[in-house]
């Protein structure tokens, strides 16, 4: 596995690649890790892994030795997360970590580490000198995604979470919309109080005003003692009022009034109480539209809407299909004792096409369902649910095939004709990049332009 070629060609990788036994001491390592991941000269002898500090999320210390023993433990064969590490210049540095067990070279077992630097990105994308901290961790861990827009949601949330004022998520059902809300909270220097959460729409709205304002004894009947209602509990901290759309027009002037006076009452009380805390609300209703048939109050909407976070639906971003249905692979992975190594070509062709009307937690569903009828440890066609299979053979029939290629294939892109590779679309380009780690010479190579051609091109698409 390690001979001249091998060597050869890995050092020619813009990406840190290291194999280490077991015990994490180092049997190779690549040019690239050793001078620009680890930050060595290319004469330093590095003897283990151990000898470096990693850190997660939490911005604990990550244990590299209880990863790999974790992964014999139950049997799997790779494991991938973001990781800070330190580098010998004392630096911290995001990378995105991914490590693959080989146990068939000469009976010990090896694991190939990958580490792909993602600070500079990650410092792009939030505008900060020091990006690569605990909040870029937590977006890129639970907020999954690579699309560009997806990449634009993040910038929203760190601005979001670094001000204190209102935000209005809109969305279509299953997008995210809450998650975002979780990070905007998480981010924010409001954290350590309570992001206290409320679905306006389950609730008749007398209940829901009592819900939101608390009451005192004696208010009404059945008030049998005092409550303190969600904005008082959510003070000092956020709270989160899902589907705001559907509150009704009186709760809506009183909401307003607590938004202007930032002061409560509890029903039956005359006694005002000032409460301090951020509103994050979310709807997959139109509001402007609700405006027009007034259904929502104008000022109330200018008042929520004051930072605006408008989550895509998972059709725009398909390219992070295959990257969620492998995250939620992961999860079911962990949460049962199955051990599915991925989905087929056939399968993730449907998953391509259908239109998930329910988003995100629709694929979450699918693959959960597709879990319960897998046979032989790859999710199938026949694994995923019949109605998804139906439509997207449908969507199929009526696509052309070329249209199809064009847009989710990228494979054929080295022998397109002139005309079509001055057609290419800014998601292709994007992609491409990304395959060749944003070198841009390669990526030029590849698409067989000049640097120049490729860069005008990138300008053009504001890449
Ligand atoms: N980018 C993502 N990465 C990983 N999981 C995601 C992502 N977006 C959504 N999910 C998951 O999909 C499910 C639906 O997300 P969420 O509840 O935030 O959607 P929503 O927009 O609030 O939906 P609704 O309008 O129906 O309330 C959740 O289980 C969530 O964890
Ligand atoms: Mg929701």
């Amino acid at each position: 596995m390690f001979d001249a070629d091998f060597g050869t060609l890995v050092n020619s990788l813009p990406t840190g690649v290291v194999v280490t036994e077991s015990n994490m001491k180092i049997v190779f390592i690549n040019d690239f890790a050793k001078t620009h991941v680890f930050e060595f000269s290319l004469g330093e002898k590095i003897e283990n892994l151990k000898d470096f500090k990693f850190f997660d999320s939490d911005l604990l210390s990550f244990n590299m030795s209880g990863c790999m023993q974790n992964i014999i433990r139950k049997k799997k064969r790779t494991f991938q997360k973001t990781l800070i590490i330190k580098t010998a210049n004392n630096k911290e540095k995001l990378v995105f970590f991914s490590v693959r067990r080989y146990d068939e070279v000469k009976s010990t077992e090896l694991y190939l580490c990958v580490f792909s630097d993602i600070s500079n990105e990650m410092n792009c994308i939030l505008h900060s000198p020091v990006a690569y901290t605990k909040e870029s961790l937590l977006l890129h861990e639970k907020i999954i995604g690579k699309d560009p827009i997806i990449r634009d949601i993040y910038r929203k949330v760190t601005l979001a979470a670094d001000s204190d004022i209102n935000v209005l998520i809109q969305g279509e059902s299953g997008t995210g919309k809450e998650l975002v809300a979780d990070a905007i909270h998480e981010l924010s220097d409001r954290k350590h109080a309570p992001l206290i959460k409320i679905n306006c729409a389950a609730y008749p709205e007398s209940l829901l005003e009592s819900e939101l304002f608390g009451y005192v004894k004696g208010a009404f009947t059945g008030a049998i003692h005092d409550k303190p209602g969600k904005f008082e509990l959510a003070h000092g901290g956020t709270i989160f009022l899902d589907e705001i759309g559907e509150i009704s027009l009186s709760l809506q002037v009183k909401l307003l009034r607590v938004i202007q006076e930032k002061t409560i009452e509890r029903i039956g009380s005359v006694k005002t109480s000032r409460v301090n805390m951020r509103i994050v609300a979310a709807t997959n209703r139109d509001l402007r539209y609700l405006i027009t048939q007034n259904q929502f109050r104008e000022d109330l909407f200018y008042r929520l809407n004051v930072f605006n976070i408008m989550v895509p639906p998972l059709r725009q971003r398909k390219l992070d299909i295959p990257l969620l249905a492998n995250f939620f692979i992961e999860k079911f992975n962990d949460s049962t004792a199955k051990n599915i190594k991925g989905i087929n070509r056939d399968a993730l062709k449907l998953l391509m096409h259908y239109r998930w009307p329910g988003n995100i937690r629709e694929l979450q569903n699918a693959i959960e369902h597709a879990f319960v009828l897998v046979q032989n440890n790859i999710i199938e066609r026949e694994d995923l649910p019949l109605e998804i299979t139906e439509q997207s053979l449908k969507e199929m029939h009526f696509k052309h095939n070329q249209d199809i290629d064009n847009e989710f294939s990228t494979d054929k892109l080295p022998y397109l004709k002139r005309r079509n590779r001055l057609n290419i679309t800014k998601k292709q380009l994007f992609e491409i990049l990304e395959q060749h780690n944003f070198n841009q010479t390669q990526t030029a190579k590849y698409l067989g332009m000049s640097r120049v051609g490729l860069w005008k091109k990138m300008k053009k698409f504001q890449l």
